[in-house]
């Protein structure tokens, strides 16, 4: 069967079996190889996109339930908040091996724009879903730290 997605602002027509996870249509069919598969079952966020603005775990989404949803991809993440984690990223030298950082980037792009201000709390509730297995844990809560800093710098 036909879907229509909207992916990183372009339509696409995509024909495959509607329960097929969004992650092997975003990898396989569209090449947006920069989505990690980890688990496959909504377990590790390696995967984890933007659907209508909420971080969700594309292994776990199937095709049907995505067409017609405005999706987001860490090849097309943008606007002040990704800005900001990018630079706190790499000022703070987040990643190690890289692998789940695409994910972790997601989840906390979608953090900030619900919450620019977030506490120790809010992040660790936040990225709980997003493992890694570099245990780059506090340079991930710092660096949201430093993105909301700066988001409220450029703010006032
Ligand atoms: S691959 Fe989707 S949550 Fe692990
Ligand atoms: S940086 Fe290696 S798994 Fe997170």
């Amino acid at each position: 069967m036909i879907y229509t997605l909207h992916v990183n602002g372009e339509w696409h027509r995509v024909d495959d079996d509607g329960q097929t996870p969004l992650l092997w249509v975003l990898r396989d069919a569209l090449r947006l190889t920069g989505t990690k598969y980890g688990c496959g079952k909504a377990q590790c966020g390696a995967c984890t996109v933007h659907l209508d603005g909420r971080p969700v775990r594309s292994c776990s989404v199937a095709l049907a339930d995505a067409a017609g949803a405005q999706i987001g991809t860490i090849e097309a993440v943008g606007g002040a908040e990704a800005d900001a984690v990018t630079e706190a990223w790499v000022a703070r030298g987040v990643p190690q091996c890289g692998f789940c950082q695409s994910g972790q980037v997601m989840s906390a792009v979608a953090l900030l724009r619900s919450n620019p201000a977030p506490t120790d709390q809010d992040i660790d509730l936040a990225m709980s879903g997003n493992l890694c297995r570099c245990a780059t844990y506090p340079r991930i809560r710092a660096g949201i730290h430093d993105a909301a800093a700066a988001l409220g710098a450029s703010r006032s």
